[in-house]
């Protein structure tokens, strides 16, 4: 009995091994299997999620540029005043004036969008807001009528009064002087130029919106017709001016990069403060100088005639001493009262420049050219340095005119002559002797 216990208990103890060995021998037949198949998924899962790392930092990179790239174009576009100031010798305008850039476009109509556009300096109006400025732009808030469309008077709604250009529809050309001006105007700013309030591009609508000149253009004070009867500038004023103007053409030359030829420098484009301070205005056909082709632009010709320089007239060649040619157009028209181009004038005297050239660099010739309104208000010495800067700027060879640096140079220690307290209008104002440089320090 014990026996047959004992050997059961041996039985049921091999039986057990047996299980134990079979049991252990099935473990491990699978588990390295498992291991060869778990292992490269592992591997696998690993990699592609390596893998989708990238990708997502790639994607995240990307964004992060375009965002870059878009807020620097937004405020390149819209907002760059503070840089152009920085910049003083090397403001960078990015974009060609044909480009599609996207910063005119506001949205059809909406005040929300309005308020979210306004940036620093150029804002974005609305062609309602326009019409509340103007009175539904009336015939009474009309200030003038240019080339490119009708100029109203309006009231912005926080009071301030501002000049605004409504443009003509003009197809793609007039598109294109819009982009350019806003474009142009938005970066550069000095104070010889007209302040770019805003514009609006609402729909087919195309405005501009200007500080507002109190005493309008200088073609008003210079050169009186039916509508316009103002009394003569004096001298000190007109030599005020011509610096005004001066500075304004050598911002644009020679402090912005590349250099920006007006284009049409004129009277009319010459707007007077309350005190007759002057800001160059209008650079709808303003240009991008290029530094390519030794700084020669050729394009279409455009301009007021009796201000053209002869080699633009004929060529279409335009550097930027084709607007110091301009400029003394507009000198000689300080100096003489005359308008560039008068056929009403006896035979010889219609074109100011060829009346003009042979008689500024002769002393008693250059007294008998003055305005009469001016006579008797400076001595003669100021005068003939003002006719030979003008005989200077009008020479048909363009490489012979000087830059306007020159201009202003000649002109700074004129103008110190005449203090700026001193009323603008004529016979209310007469020459005192120059004060001697050291009494007057
Ligand atoms: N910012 C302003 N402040 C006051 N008056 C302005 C302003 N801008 C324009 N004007 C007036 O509107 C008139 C028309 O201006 P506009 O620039 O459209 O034409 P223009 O200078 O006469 O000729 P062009 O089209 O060749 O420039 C000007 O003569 C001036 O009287
Ligand atoms: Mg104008």
């Amino acid at each position: 009995m014990e026996k047959n216990h004992t050997h059961n208990h041996h039985h049921k103890k091999l039986e057990h091994n047996l299980h134990q060995q079979e049991h252990q021998h099935h473990i491990q037949f699978p588990s390295t299997t498992v291991l060869m198949i778990v292992i490269p998924i592992i591997i696998i899962i690993l990699l592609l999620s390596i893998l989708l790392l990238i990708i997502m930092l790639r994607r995240l990179q990307f964004s992060k540029e375009n965002v870059a790239r878009t807020s620097s174009k937004v405020r390149s576009s819209l907002n760059n005043r503070n840089c152009l100031f920085i910049a003083h010798s090397s403001i960078t305008i990015t974009s060609s004036p044909e480009m599609d850039g996207g910063c005119l476009y506001s949205s059809t109509g909406s005040s929300t969008q309005t308020s979210q556009s306004k940036l620093k300096g150029v804002q974005v109006f609305t062609y309602k807001e326009l019409e509340m400025a103007t009175e539904g732009f009336s015939e009474a808030n009309v200030i003038g009528t240019g080339g490119y469309g009708v100029v109203y008077r309006g009231t912005l709604s926080d009071g301030t009064v501002a000049a605004i250009k409504m443009l003509r529809r003009q197809g793609k050309q007039g598109e294109r002087a819009f982009r350019l001006e806003v474009d142009l105007l938005s970066r550069l700013q000095s104070p010889y130029l007209v302040e770019l309030l805003g514009y609006c591009a609402d729909e087919h609508h195309r405005l501009l919106i200007f500080e507002f000149m109190p005493n309008g253009p200088l073609q008003h004070h210079l050169h009186s017709t039916s509508k316009n009867q103002n009394k003569p500038l004096n001298w000190g004023t007109r030599l005020r001016i011509a610096l005004d103007c001066a500075r304004a053409l050598e911002y644009l030359h020679e402090y912005t990069t590349p250099s920006v030829i007006h284009r049409d420098f004129k009277c009319t484009n010459i707007l007077l403060d309350e005190n007759y301070k002057a800001k160059v205005s209008d650079f709808g056909l303003a240009k991008i100088g290029s530094d390519k082709l030794n700084g020669l632009i050729s394009t279409r010709v455009l301009g007021t005639t009796g201000y053209l320089a002869p080699e633009y007239a004929s060529t279409g060649k335009l550097t930027t001493k084709s607007d110091v040619y301009s400029y003394g157009v507009v000198l000689l028209e300080l100096l003489t009262g005359r308008v560039p181009i008068d056929t009403q004038r006896p035979p010889g005297e219609h074109v100011l420049v060829s009346w003009a050239l042979p008689r500024l660099t002769n002393r008693e010739e250059v007294v008998k050219m003055v305005d009469p309104a001016i006579h008797a208000q400076f001595p003669n010495k100021d005068l003939i340095q003002v006719a030979a800067i003008a005989a200077m700027c009008i020479q048909t060879e363009a490489d012979y005119r000087p830059l306007m640096t020159d201009v202003v140079q000649s002109l700074v220690p004129l103008v110190k002559n005449y203090s700026s307290g001193s009323s603008s209008i004529s016979n209310s104002y007469r020459f005192t002797p120059r004060v001697s440089p050291r009494s007057s320090s």
